[in-house]
């Protein structure tokens, strides 16, 4: 039986054609919709920016509510996360990782490891939530947890994030999650002259290839906020 398109040569579809463009209007959706953001993480977000000049660099409600999936699939209880910004990632997974929970969190920036301390204190979440005030580059060369980690959470300083992976992928449990934000390098990864970080573009693409060639990872990417490099440690 033939079809009515048999006259001309069919086109193969290509891969861009079966990617579904994230338009405004449907990542909109998707950020009301599929979201960790409530009132009080909204209220840390805004204060944080307005009161205290902190960074509005938070990850989305969006990729909160990835991060709590994620949590709850591997039942995630001890996790680590460097960089705490103010608090709004760590109250994300604390909330979803439940009873028992240990978020420990790294944060070099003294006023923003105040403000987190402040909000996570109001979330009623201290007892869950460990925030240490120091340069994770440093920190990192003699941590040692009690217990082999569930998860891992990068978002701090992109170019340390090669340095980070291989001093804590010995405390990462198998079947762990290693996540790390920023995977699009704040969207100027294939950009051949980016008009900002140039040395991070290109040290996020070595660091892909470095990351797919670890044996001790299953390795994936998704498009969510400025991108996430997802590794399951096997
Ligand atoms: C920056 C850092 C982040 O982690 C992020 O998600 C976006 C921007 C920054 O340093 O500008
Ligand atoms: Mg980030």
């Amino acid at each position: 039986m033939k079809n009515n398109c048999s006259t001309s040569t069919p086109q193969l579809i290509t891969v861009r054609d079966r990617q579904t463009p994230l338009t405004p209007e449907l990542l909109d959706y998707i950020e009301e919709t599929f979201t960790a953001e409530d009132s009080f993480l909204s209220d840390v977000v805004d204060a944080s920016w307005y009161m205290e000049g902190i960074p509005q660099i938070n990850i989305t409600g969006w990729q909160g509510n990835f991060l709590q999936f994620l949590v709850k699939s591997i039942n995630a209880k001890n996790i680590l996360e460097i960089g705490t910004l103010a608090g709004y990632s760590a109250i994300t997974m604390a909330r979803a990782a439940g009873d028992n929970a240990h978020i420990l969190t790294i944060e070099k920036e003294r006023l923003h490891y105040k403000y987190a301390l402040e909000r996570i204190a109001q979330a009623g979440l201290s007892d869950k939530i460990e925030v240490v005030n120091a340069n994770a580059r440093e920190w990192v060369k003699n941590y040692k947890p009690l217990q082999p980690l569930d998860m891992i959470f990068l978002d701090a300083d992109k170019s340390g994030y090669w340095q980070y992976v291989q001093r804590l992928t010995p405390h990462l449990r198998s079947g762990g999650l290693l996540i790390m934000d920023n995977a699009f390098a704040f969207g100027f990864l294939l950009d051949t002259a980016p008009e900002r970080s140039p040395e991070l573009a290109k040290s996020m693409l070595g660091f892909h290839k470095k990351l797919l060639g670890m044996a001790e990872y299953f390795t994936t990417i998704v498009p969510i906020g400025d991108g996430m490099l997802l590794s399951r440690k096997t």
